[in-house]
């Protein structure tokens, strides 16, 4: 495969940008590459870069691309949109209409407001909590991620993993001291700190994807419910990347556990910069000008991001029956098909999904279930692995730290060279092995 446009594009990059990329996890660092693929265009389940290789892409803009990319509908709408003007910092009509369609599909909000990331939703979400309980503490689960605001940038996962650490740099120790953290699925020291400390939120991803996928049992999830309640603990869920994906109700619908406050992002916006949070009225009213917990936005509710997600939301709430049984049918399919090959090649793997996310991680482990677990991969065999996917035409998150997604334009011929690809590539894993 030929990159020579995408090498010299990023030297180019490097210069002015540091690292050449905008976020982390797209310098392809920690797959030991000499530059990423820099993307020129995309349609349906494929990616084209700027040398001209063509992709079946497992990335999905890490979501938001439920639909495929330049999904009819959105492109429709987003063409209409544009005509009319780009942003008014003034409110349009359709804001109101996301609004009442998000709320209409996710159980637990009353109200919601748009921002224009997901961070700044988690970011907003957590100084509504702490406003309404007039608490400082918030406990978050090790290797989950929420963005990147300072409070939440604390045994942090996705880039920060893949990059081999957990907390950033620059955070005040004041800001730390405030975020406590344990390990997911660990209820014993949950339910010890909700009871000791004042505590104002917990803040959790339903099924942490940002360590790789983590399956959730819906116990745990019933159990959070309670000591939160019974604590007067604000529970946080983060459906940035679960929201409209697990099903149109999210991860709160598929186990029936509703929260207090839900952050939402990614397929929202159809491909644009968008995230809301909401929550019931009593909680949400809290937000300005209504209360006084600031949250605002020269981009917020930007007419573009708003009709893309409109597009997107509305086609999946009309096709709602079909498409996520239909999403899970093919990763059913792909990961048992994975798991089948990983037995023929004896490979040290093993495979966690839900809906329309799976991790394969490579690890002796024959469960992973926290971060400590997903810690025991070996990135060295998963960057062979990326690159010989990549090689031949699969992308795949550039780390072992995050999830694959599939979309709706993934059709059968795209899951069969996956595989393909799959079984060269553990093919050689298993050479290399006997080799060792
Ligand atoms: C669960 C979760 N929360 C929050 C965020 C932050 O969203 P954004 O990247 O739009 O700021 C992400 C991003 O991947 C995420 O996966």
């Amino acid at each position: 495969m030929n990159n020579t446009n995408s090498i010299e594009i990023f030297k180019k990059a490097k210069k002015y940008i540091p690292g050449g990329v905008n976020s982390p996890v797209r310098a392809f660092q920690s797959v030991k590459r000499e530059a990423p693929i820099f993307i020129k265009k995309a349609l349906g389940s494929k990616l084209w870069d700027e040398d001209g290789n063509e992709y079946i892409d497992f990335i999905c803009s890490w979501g938001p691309m439920i639909l495929g990319h330049n999904f009819e509908n959105v492109i429709q709408g987003v063409r209409e949109a544009i005509e009319l003007g780009s942003s008014y910092g003034l409110p349009t009509k359709l804001e109101a209409e996301l609004a009442e369609l998000i709320v209409k599909c996710c159980p637990s909000m009353d109200k919601v407001r748009l921002t224009t990331s997901g961070t700044e939703a988690t970011m907003s979400a957590v100084r509504l909590a702490r406003a309404y309980t007039n608490r400082n503490k918030i406990l978050k689960f090790q290797g989950c991620y929420h963005g990147h605001s300072d409070s939440l940038l604390v045994k942090s996962g996705s880039g920060l993993l893949t990059e081999g650490y957990q907390d950033s740099n620059g955070i005040t120790e004041g800001v730390l001291k405030d975020t406590l953290t344990i390990p997911f699925g660990d209820i014993k020291n949950l339910k010890e700190i909700l009871r000791t400390r004042e505590i104002a939120c917990l803040i959790m991803e339903v099924i942490p994807a940002n360590m790789g996928v983590i399956k959730t049992n819906v116990e745990f999830l019933k159990e959070i419910r309670e000591i939160c309640n019974s604590t007067g603990t604000i529970l946080i869920f983060d459906e940035v990347i679960t929201g409209f994906r697990i099903s149109l109700g999210g991860a709160q619908e598929y186990f029936g556990v509703i929260p207090d406050i839900t952050t939402i992002g990614k397929i929202i916006g159809g491909g644009y910069p968008v995230g809301a949070f909401g929550g019931k009225s009593e909680i949400m009213e809290l937000v300005a000008p209504v209360g006084r917990v600031y949250h605002a936005g020269t981009l917020s509710g930007n007419p573009i991001s708003v009709r893309a997600g409109f597009e997107t939301i509305n086609y999946l709430y009309k096709n709602k029956n079909l498409i996520y049984k239909e999403l899970e049918i093919k990763t059913n399919y792909i990961t048992e098909e994975i798991k089948k090959l990983i037995k023929k090649y004896e490979i040290s793997a093993c495979v966690n999904s839900i809906g329309s996310l799976f991790t394969i991680f490579f690890t002796e482990k024959k469960l992973v279930e926290n971060l400590e677990d997903a810690l025991t991969s070996n990135i060295d065999i998963y960057a062979e692995y990326f690159n010989i996917m990549l090689d031949e035409g699969i992308v795949i998150p550039p780390s072992q730290f995050e999830a694959n997604f599939i979309s709706l334009a993934h059709k059968d011929e795209d899951i069969f060279k996956y595989l393909k690809a799959a079984e060269k590539a553990f093919k050689f894993i298993s050479k290399k092995k006997g080799k060792d």
